[in-house]
């Protein structure tokens, strides 16, 4: 037979769970502010210096999306032949995807209290993606796209591990656009199949 508790015991009890509610629940939360200042996440005066780190990933991704805008935009004109068409028709769609992705990580570098950067503070890396020296030389380009998609996918890739338990809405940005980057790679890599099967790459 279980013994029955005393009143006095019973008592005890309801105290002990009073207080592990209050601890534990809306009470400290709405009587200090310490705790909901920390549970804040990206926006958090805590985690400045992680936001100032996710600001300077965002700011290279960024200028990522903004020359392969230029690069995208120049190898959607320059390419001569018929060969060339389905390339430049995918460039041209390309173009404004990329753009997008340039506004998204613009927006999301101004949510995290940044500073969109100016144009003179761009370098260009995209060597892989200048003019080929014969406009006919389709494969150039096709294996320039795929060096830049990479380079997106690698960048992002860190972004997404860097802002892990951190900054969810970073995060889950990141992987929407890199979803987008795996398929341009995908795409031109398809492209770059059919010219290998050819004997031309
Ligand atoms: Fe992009
Ligand atoms: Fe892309």
């Amino acid at each position: 037979m279980g013994s029955v508790p005393t009143i006095a015991e019973s008592l005890t009890d309801a105290v002990r769970v009073g207080l592990e509610g209050a601890s534990g629940g809306y009470a400290s939360g709405m009587a200090t502010t310490e705790t909901r200042t920390a549970s804040q996440g990206i926006l958090s005066d805590d985690n400045a210096a992680k936001r100032e780190e996710i600001i300077g990933l965002l700011k290279k991704a960024y200028w990522m999306e903004i020359e392969t805008v230029m690069s995208y935009l120049a190898n959607s004109i320059n390419p001569d032949g018929v060969r060339a068409q389905e390339i430049v028709e995918s460039l041209e769609k390309d173009i404004q995807e990329e753009l997008g992705h340039a506004r998204q990580f613009a927006q999301r570098i101004k949510e995290l209290y940044g500073v969109v950067p100016g144009s003179t503070d761009f370098e260009a890396e995209q060597t892989y993606l200048q003019p080929p020296e014969h406009q006919t030389d389709i494969v150039h380009v096709i294996k320039g796209v795929i060096e830049a998609e990479t380079g997106a996918i690698e960048h992002y890739n860190r972004i997404i591990e860097a802002t892990d338990g951190v900054d969810w809405v970073t995060q889950d940005m990141v992987i929407q656009i890199l979803h987008d980057e795996e398929g341009h790679r995908r795409l031109f890599e398809g492209y770059l199949r059919e010219y290998q099967a050819e004997g031309l790459a």
